[in-house]
């Protein structure tokens, strides 16, 4: 950071911990809000289905709250997620802090050790959190006909704009790129593959402004 000042004269000096602090203050509020919202909620308000519990899963006698039901499946995406990866790493870890700085560990074993091997899960976990996402855009519809009539509501639009951007991050993700478009040398020689050089293309914006 220091080098950086000295070559350019104009950048500002920002202190280095300022990101990950940051990080690591947002991100530990939010994981304790959703752990909060999922254990005391009641998941409805009037027409409103609370996302952390949709869809609705009712198992009589076991005293668990729906949320858990439901949750496993986005917290297990984002975690897993190639960017919350890097920014846990780095800013709860220091693992490393940054590009060009060693590891801190002696020995190295990246991804391939319990429990950061669980990482490997992210492209199963993003074909659970794209059901979830399926049930998130029925929720918004129906909010829309709250009474049974069409009306547009503040609420209707806060869904409506919450599931607009988790699809936009659900098809940037890289797992889905490679779903779509990857692991082919040859388009015109594969199967579909018009169609999954259209699908490649069209997720590539959603995938470069995914982080
Ligand atoms: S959701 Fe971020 S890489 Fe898959």
């Amino acid at each position: 950071m220091a080098d950086h000042a000295a070559t350019h004269p104009s950048a500002p000096s920002i202190p280095w911990w300022l990101q990950p602090a940051a990080t690591v203050t947002i991100l530990s509020g939010f994981i304790v809000y959703a752990t909060w919202v999922a254990l005391v909620g009641s998941g409805k308000f009037g027409a409103y289905l609370s996302p952390f519990y949709s869809p609705e899963v009712k198992i009589g006698g076991i005293p668990i709250s729906p949320a858990f039901w439901v949750l496993w499946a986005p917290a297990g995406f984002r975690a897993t997620c190639y960017y919350y990866r890097k920014a846990y790493y780095r800013s709860y870890f220091a693992d490393p802090i940054s590009c060009m700085i060693g590891e801190s560990r002696r020995r190295y074993a990246g991804e391939t050790a319990f429990p950061f091997v669980l990482n490997n899960l992210h492209r199963y976990l993003l074909y659970a959190a794209g059901v979830v996402l399926v049930f998130l855009w029925i929720d918004a519809v129906k909010t829309f006909f709250a009474g049974g009539r069409f009306g547009v509501h503040l609420g209707s639009l806060i869904f409506l704009v919450n599931v607009v951007l988790l699809s936009g991050y659900t098809l940037g993700c890289h797992a889905f790129r490679h779903m779509v478009g990857g692991n082919l040398d040859c388009y015109s020689c594969a199967r579909a593959g018009r169609l999954r050089f259209r699908l490649w293309e069209w997720v590539n914006p959603f995938n470069h402004r995914h982080a």
